[in-house]
C-alpha cells in the first residue's frame, strides 16, 4: 500500500487504519527521497548530514544511507544506529558539543573522527579520549525568529573561536572548521547571512594564524510547511544563501549541513481516532488516542503548531482536542475549527515526522503509535 496523498487520501487512510488500527504514524519513502532531492537542488554546494535526532526510525536512516547523505549523530545510540544501517564513519559528524568521554573514545575506535566543541573544557576531554580528532568550533549566531532557539545552550562567542582553535592545535587535535545553528524552523534568512559573515571572518583570521580551516557546517534550521497556506521559506531564501556562500567561501571550502526537520518532517502523517467526546464550557471536546505524551510531544518540546484534518464535512465549531492520558496537561489544541465528530472518526496530521516520535513516552501505560513505512 502506498503513502496516502492527493485525491485518494481518505480511502487510503481508511484502509491503513483497517489494517493497522490507530494511532498510526505513516512514513513515506517517496517523500523522504523528495526532501533530499529538494535540499540538493536548493543548496547545491552544501552536503547534507541528516540529524538523526529528528527521527531515528531505522527505515528512515537506511533510506538516507542509500541516498548517500551523511549523518549528524548526538549520542552513542545514534552513532551505532547509523553504522548499523550502513553509514560510512567518514560520513558521520558527532555534532553534540558536549559528549561523554567514553562515547568520544567509542567514536574514534569506530572511525568517527569529526566532532564539534564550543569550550576549552570539551577540548581537553576530546584530546584525552580521541587524540588526533578533527574538530569544528561551534559559534553562537543569531537565532532571531526561529521557533526553537539553539544558541541558548551552545555556541562559543565568535571572538573566542580563534583562541579555541589554537588551543585545539596545541592539544594535538586537528582544527578543521566551524559550525553553527541558526535555530530550528528558521524563517529569517538573515540569521544564515550573519552567520556566514562571522564564519568568513573566522576563516580569514585562522588562515593568518597558520590554522587553515576547510569545513563550514551550517547546521540545520531549514523550515518546513505545517499548514496548507504556509509559505515555503526554505525555497524562498535558498538563493540568498547560495549567493552568500559563493561570495564568502571559495571552492576549497567544504560546506556541510545538518538538516533534521526538513528531511523527516514532511515525510510522515499521524492518524488518530476520536475515542471520546464531551461538552465542556459549551465547547465540544474530542479525546484522541494520541497526544502530548505520544506523537504530539512536539507541541511541548518543539513548540510546534500542527494542522488537524478530518474527513467529516459540515458546519464547524471551535473545538478542543485532548490526548488519551488522565493528565490535564495533555490538551492538544484548544480552538480548532471542526465539524461535529463522532467516536471512531479520524483526525490526521501531516508533516509530523520531525521531533514527534523522537520523544514519545509510555505515560499512563499508553504505548506510542505504531509506525508503518510505505513506498
Ligand atoms: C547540533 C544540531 N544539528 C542539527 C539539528 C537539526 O536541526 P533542524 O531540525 O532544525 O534541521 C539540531 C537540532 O536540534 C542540532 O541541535
Amino acid at each position: 500500500m502506498s503513502y496516502p496523498n492527493g485525491k485518494n487520501l481518505e480511502r487510503n487512510i481508511s484502509n491503513l487504519v483497517k489494517r493497522h488500527g490507530t494511532p498510526l504514524v505513516l512514513i513515506s519513502k517517496k517523500l523522504l527521497t523528495e526532501q533530499v532531492e529538494k535540499f540538493k537542488r536548493l543548496l547545491p554546494r552544501v552536503t547534507p548530514y541528516y540529524a538523526i535526532k529528528a527521527n531515528s526510525h531505522e527505515d528512515i536512516v537506511k533510506t538516507f544511507v542509500k541516498l548517500g547523505t551523511g549523518f549528524d549523530v548526538a549520542s552513542k545510540y545514534e552513532m551505532e544506529l547509523a553504522l548499523k544501517c550502513g553509514a560510512k564513519p567518514k560520513n558521520i559528524v558527532f555534532a553534540n558539543p558536549i559528549k561523554p568521554p567514553e562515547t568520544m573514545r567509542f567514536a574514534m575506535e569506530h572511525g568517527v573522527d569529526l566532532t564539534v566543541f564550543d569550550s576549552e573544557y570539551e577540548l581537553y576531554k576530546i584530546a584525552e579520549n580521541a587524540p588526533g580528532a578533527r574538530v569544528l568550533v561551534r559559534i553562537k549566531v543569531p537565532n532571531i525568529g526561529s521557533v526553537v532557539e539553539l544558541s541558548l545552550k551552545f555556541g562559543a562567542d565568535p571572538v573566542d573561536a580563534i583562541p579555541l582553535l589554537i588551543k585545539a592545535h596545541k592539544l594535538g587535535l586537528k582544527p578543521t572548521g566551524l559550525a553553527f545553528h541558526v535555530g530550528s524552523q528558521c524563517t529569517h534568512v538573515e540569521n544564515y547571512i550573519e552567520a556566514f559573515e562571522m564564519g568568513s571572518i573566522i576563516m580569514h583570521d585562522a588562515k593568518l594564524k597558520q590554522i587553515p580551516l576547510s569545513i563550514v557546517d551550517i547546521g540545520g534550521g531549514m523550515p518546513i510547511q505545517h499548514f496548507d497556506d504556509d509559505e515555503d521559506y526554505f525555497a524562498k531564501f535558498a538563493p540568498a544563501i547560495n549567493k552568500e556562500i559563493d561570495r564568502l567561501y571559495d571552492n576549497s571550502v567544504q560546506l556541510m549541513a545538518e538538516p533534521g526537520r526538513s528531511f523527516a518532517g514532511p515525510a510522515c502523517t499521524l492518524v488518530t481516532r476520536v475515542m471520546g467526546k464531551s461538552i465542556r464550557e459549551n465547547k465540544p471536546w474530542y479525546y484522541l488516542d494520541d497526544g502530548l505524551y505520544g506523537t504530539l510531544s512536539g507541541i511541548l518540546y518543539d513548540f510546534c503548531k500542527y494542522q488537524y484534518n478530518v474527513f467529516k464535512r459540515g458546519l464547524t465549531h471551535i473545538s478542543t482536542l485532548a490526548g488519551p492520558t488522565c493528565d490535564s496537561h495533555d490538551i492538544i489544541a484548544r480552538s480548532v475549527e471542526l465539524p461535529e465528530l463522532d467516536i471512531n472518526d479520524i483526525v490526521y496530521v501531516q508533516n509530523i515526522g520531525a521531533y514527534s516520535t523522537a520523544s514519545t513516552t509510555n505515560f499512563n501505560g499508553i504505548l506510542p503509535a505504531k509506525t508503518v513505512f510505505l513506498p
